[in-house]
Parts: structure tokens; sequence; C-alpha cells
């Protein structure tokens, strides 16, 4: 996809299609009447006469207007004119390509009015657009046999804007570009079934990146590896499944970043059973999503190398099954952690933290800068917050801070979460150092608990994404979050040293 700037006269803008705005509550856009001069009033004809309502999202499609050179125009709601958010704003734009994709168009502008540079900066604008094509654009790895759905024509989006804009809009192109095709790998990876996304097919595809991108390097340990760093949290999840685990290191070197690296780590449970404390059928197909941590942590490190960011960044991943078999774990089984700490496994379907408390160890040797981890950890979280807020939990609260403030920036929204020391004691153990549930009260900030008594001293975060990187129901699938909210904690990092 190409994505290019235009900053002169929008009739002579040669184009198959020129979006353009229509406010719902009277007058015309500027743009809107520019245009509207050029064919003899028909759009002001058209709205006047009601039949499109302008409503955010709505668009209507016009072909060879008099005077106009793009071939076709596509008028798009924008809802009340003084009140363009950065969220209708969103929504329009997807509105357009969307409609563009339904048809023969292969060149799209977009000249829609913008937010305020407030709520907006031209380089967000220009890495929105590019991010919004790619989320649009995007189709299910579908398995169906059969004929396949026509495939759009779009290969060029062009977005009307002031020519001071040129520079950094451009620049948010090319993080959009990026942006994209990480959040698409991670789409890709997450809706793919249990039996095709295995711990190896993980592990493969990080390796078939590092062959792509000259900054990445990879790392695969196996069984055997694993056993060697003595990741008995791990080891223990993973004994009842066929098949074999993988821990992941993906490290993207820039020459010019200096100092320690930002280290992300990812849950990658490839298929939830629960293990021997077994989940109930309804929606269990979904625990394919389990691995949705760690995909999110592929994608980003592909889309850090895609745009090379100046910036020393470590992806880990500890990817396995949870199953129930002779072999597997049982409520009761005690355990103990590379960090040495022993675990009483009280229910085997609390997994996720057992796999990233290893995994938070292991990146001790890394002397972190900062620490970020995903999972898609605990159902509490989706009760507490539902879909729409990641919850964020931190031994810092600037950190907590800063990751909330960066979602909020890109519409990728997180909320902070209490962690305080009376969480940790609920998971006090007769027989071990902790065991790893406390009861249904406050889960989602118990299983962050757990996870903090092995990143003492490290600076540290962890998100839950059980509610926000997909989606049950009829739209079921991956949403690529929180893609868009990691990428801008890492382009922080990356101009800020
Ligand atoms: N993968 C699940 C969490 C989950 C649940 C994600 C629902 C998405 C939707 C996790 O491994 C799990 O099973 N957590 C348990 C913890 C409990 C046993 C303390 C849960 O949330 O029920
Ligand atoms: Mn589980
Ligand atoms: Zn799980």
């Amino acid at each position: 996809m190409q994505f290019e700037i235009w900053t002169k006269g929008l009739a002579e803008l040669s184009v198959d299609c020129l979006a353009v705005g229509v406010p719902d509550d009277g007058e015309l856009t500027p743009e809107a009447k520019v245009l509207d001069l050029r064919c003899r009033e028909k759009l002001s004809r058209l709205v006047k006469r009601g039949d499109f309502t302008a409503k955010v999202g709505e668009t209507w499609l016009l072909t060879d207007l008099d005077g106009i050179h793009a071939e076709r125009v596509l008028l798009v709601g924008i809802g009340p004119k003084a009140d363009v958010t950065r969220k209708s704003w969103r929504r329009s734009v997807a509105a357009a390509i969307s409609a563009a994709t339904r048809t023969r168009i292969a060149s799209l502008a977009l000249a829609l009015p913008r937010p305020t540079a407030k709520l907006l900066s031209d380089e967000r604008l220009g890495r929105a657009v590019a991010e919004l094509t790619g989320h649009v654009l995007y189709r299910v790895n579908d398995l169906k046999s059969g004929k396949k759905p026509r495939a759009h024509s779009l290969s060029k989006v062009i977005v009307v804007a002031n020519a001071k804009a040129e520079a950094s809009t451009t620049r948010g192109f090319a993080q959009g570009s990026a942006l994209a095709s990480g959040a698409a790998l991670m789409r890709n990876l997450a809706n793919l079934p249990g039996n095709v996304c295995t711990p190896s097919y993980l592990a493969k595809t990080a390796q078939d990146l590092a062959k792509s991108y000259k900054s990445l390097r990879v790392k695969v340990l196996g069984l055997p590896e694993i056993k060697r760093e003595k990741m008995g949290c791990f080891l223990a999840v993973t004994q009842g499944s066929e098949e074999p685990p993988r821990f992941l290191v993906i490290e993207h070197r820039h020459s010019k970043a200096k100092g320690a690296p930002t280290v992300l780590v990812g849950k990658g449970i490839t298929f939830d059973t629960g293990g021997i404390s077994l989940k109930d059928p309804p929606t269990m197909d979904e625990m394919k999503f389990d691995m949705s941590g760690a995909a999110c942590v592929i994608g980003t490190m592909k889309a850090v190398a895609e745009l090379n960011m100046p910036l020393n960044v470590i992806g880990v991943v500890a990817a396995c099954e949870n199953m129930p078999d002779g072999r597997a774990i049982k409520p009761g089984d005690i355990v103990t952690s590379s960090a040495g700490l022993t675990v009483e496994i009280l229910n085997t379907d609390a997994e996720g933290r057992l796999i990233l408390c290893d995994a938070l160890h292991y990146v001790r040797r890394f002397k972190p800068d900062v620490v970020v981890d995903m999972a898609t950890l605990t159902g509490a979280i989706v009760v507490a917050l539902g879909t729409h807020h990641t919850g964020v939990f931190a031994n810092n609260d600037e950190l907590a801070r800063e990751i909330v403030d960066c979602g909020a920036s890109v519409d990728d929204r997180a909320w902070h979460m209490p962690l305080t020391e009376e969480y940790g004691e609920q998971l006090k153990s007769n027989f071990a150092d902790m065991a790893n549930v406390a009861g249904r009260d406050g889960g989602s900030i118990t299983a962050a608990a757990f996870l903090a008594k092995f990143t003492k001293d490290l600076n540290w975060a962890h998100l839950d994404i059980a509610g926000t990187a997909y989606q049950g129901g009829a739209g079921k699938g991956s949403t690529g979050r929180p893609s868009a909210m990691l990428f801008e904690f890492l382009l922080r990092r990356a101009s800020s040293r």
C-alpha cells in the first residue's frame, strides 16, 4: 500500500475516488464547497434532498461529476460539523476505506475534516490513516474451501493536507505502515486454530522474521534448554501436552540505540483447556486466542524491525499448551520456579502466571530498562473492565501512567489497576512459598500480584489483555490490540534517548 499527501487544488486531483466529508448539520465543508461549485451545485442539491443523512460513517458514492478530475466522489458523513472528534474522524476514515474496498477503486484521496491538531498531530494523523487502512483491509487467514470473495483493488491512499504538514504526515505514514504490518501478523497468528498455531509454529514465524529483517536475531529454546534453565513452572504447564514447548527470544538491535533494552514478554498458551481443572465447553474454542500476548510481542517485533526503530528491544515468548493428561499437573502439585520460589498449583487453569513467572525471571539477564508483559491472563479483568480497556498493573505508578497515556493518545485504551501488598498476601500457601490462585475476588489483581513476586527491583508493567485482544460472538477474531499502544510506548522511548 502506498501513502501520499496532496497539497494542491482538490478539483485538479486525478484519482479513482475523492472522499469528501459532509456534516449532518447544514453547510458543506470548505472542501465540499470547492467541488460543489465545480459541478454546478450537484452536491448541495443532493444533500438538501435528504437521501444522504451524513451521520458519522455513512457513505454515498457519486460518479463522473462534471468539472472534477476525480472519477468518483465519495460523500462521507462526519456528523456535527463543529464536533469532529478523534473517534468520529477515525470512524469516517475507516468508512471511506471500507466503501472503497467494495468497488474497483485503486487510488483513494481523503479530504475529510480533521480533529484539531491538539487532538491529533500531523504525525499521528499519518500514522492513524496507515494503521486504519491496514485494519480495514485485513482479511482473516480463513481456511474455508471454495470460491474466495473478490479481492479489493485499493493500492494508494492520499491524504489531502496543508504543505506544512508534509514531512510529519509522511513520517506518520511510515510508522502506521509498520504498525499495520505488525498488527496483521498478530491477528493472523491469534486467529489460527490451536492445531495449526502451535508453539513450534510461533517459533518458525519468529525465525522467518529474522530472515526478512537484518536487525532481528532469534533464539529458540526447546525442552532440553528449558530444563537447563530450570523453568519448573513453565515445565509443569507443558508436561501434560504432546506438543513440544518453545521459548523464544527475539532481539532487535539498532546501531544508534544506546542503553539497556526495552523487554516485552508474551503469554503464548496456544490452547488453554484449563488442564485437569478443565474449563466448561461453551466458548472453550476461544482459548486458541490464549497466545494473543505472544502474538502481540511477535507482531510488535516485526513492526519495530520494519521501521528500524532506534531502540534496543527484546521480545520474549513462552509458548506451550495447557492440556489434561495422565502426565498433566494436578491441583496441589508443588513445583520450583527458575527464581527458586516454590509454587503450589491449586488450579491448573491459572497457567498463564506459571509460564510468565519463569519468562520474567529469564529476562533479568538483559538488565532491562523496562519490562512489559502482556497476557490474556484472567477472566476477572473482563468482569472488571469489559472489552474497552486493557488492564495495566505495575510496580511503578509512573510507568503505569505512561502506558495509560500512550493508549489514550492512540485510541487503544488502558486503565491503571491497583497492585498493593495486600493482594500478594492472599497468595499464601501452607506448603509452598505461594499458591498460584487466591480465590475469585480481585482475580486479575491477585494474578498480577503473583507476577509481582518475580519482578521485584525490575521496572515492570503487566497488561491483562483478556478483554481487549480478541472478540467473541459473530465478529469472532483477534482485534490486534494492544499493538498500537505498545508501538506508541516504544516510539516515545526511541525518541527520548
Ligand atoms: N486464559 C485464561 C484467562 C481468560 C479467561 C482469558 C477468559 C480470556 C477469557 C487463564 O488461563 C485462566 O484460565 N484464568 C483463570 C484463573 C483462575 C483459575 C484463577 C480464570 O480467569 O478463570
Ligand atoms: Mn487457564
Ligand atoms: Zn490461559
